[in-house]
């Protein structure tokens, strides 16, 4: 196992733990906000989905402790790469050589961290129901105790609730888009005629998972969906 340790310590080891553990929680925000998007579709579906997860049983369990052990990966291994990079290079350069690096690439870690803060909240308001114990309350009430239809209107139904949200998409966007360029970069596709196209590719692939977000987080706001009673 040691050997897996020190590729994970290197340089181009971190990059690729990063590329690999970034897909994955890239797969996981698309299959999140396709099943989410059945709250467009009424409580029905949504209640329906939410059941179908739960009925899952000990495989959900797997797959949320295997979420879990990616993103830790994720950000642990962020965090080093960052140190590593400082540590390298501690004098800060004169003048910043930043022709190439937009304000997403200058920004990554602290678009993460902000991510990061919302994934806390985001589960302290929906899977642990911390934060909103009335909207909580909600899920269990109805639909057999799947009545997360109820709970997501109720909460999106907060001006201030959807806003939050709303907000976080935008550096959902920044952050998706750069991790995706860079995950090219790592990929060794970043070069000559391909960087437009990945470029095109990241823009739009990163503003259809926020933007489908934002969709939901505003779509009580907008009229889109009714708030259950
Ligand atoms: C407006 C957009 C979103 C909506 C409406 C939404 C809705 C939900 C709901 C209802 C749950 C709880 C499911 C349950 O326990 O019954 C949940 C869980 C979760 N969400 Fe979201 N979500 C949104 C965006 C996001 C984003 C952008 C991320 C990640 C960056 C995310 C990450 C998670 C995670 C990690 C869980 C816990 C999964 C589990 O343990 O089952 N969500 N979400």
């Amino acid at each position: 196992m040691s050997w897996l340790f020190d590729f994970w310590r290197s340089s181009i080891g971190g990059k690729v733990t990063m590329a690999i553990t970034g897909l994955l929680l890239f797969g996981f925000v698309l299959a999140h906000l396709l099943g989410n998007l059945q709250l467009l579709a009424g409580p029905e579906k949504l209640n329906a989905y939410a059941k179908m997860l739960a009925d899952t049983g000990a495989l959900l369990w797997v797959a949320r402790i295997g979420l879990l052990a990616v993103f830790v990966l994720h950000v642990v291994t962020a965090i080093r790469l960052a140190r590593g990079n400082r540590a390298a290079r501690p004098v800060a350069y004169a003048k910043e050589a930043t022709v190439q690096a937009t304000f997403a690439s200058r920004s990554m870690v602290f678009s993460g961290l902000s991510l990061l803060v919302f994934v806390v909240y985001h589960l302290l308001h929906f899977t642990f129901g911390v934060t909103n114990p009335e909207h909580y309350a909600r899920k269990g009430a109805g639909a057999g105790g799947h009545d997360v239809y109820a709970m997501v209107t109720q909460s999106f139904a907060v001006p201030a609730i959807a806003i939050a949200y709303a907000a976080f998409q935008i550096v959902l966007f920044l952050h998706l888009r750069h991790g995706m360029q860079s995950l090219a970069q790592t990929l060794g596709l970043n070069h000559g005629r391909y960087t437009p196209m990945i470029r095109t590719l990241s823009f739009l692939l990163a503003a259809l998972i926020a933007g489908g977000n934002l969709l939901l987080a505003l779509s009580v706001q907008l009229g889109l969906v009714e708030v259950a009673r």
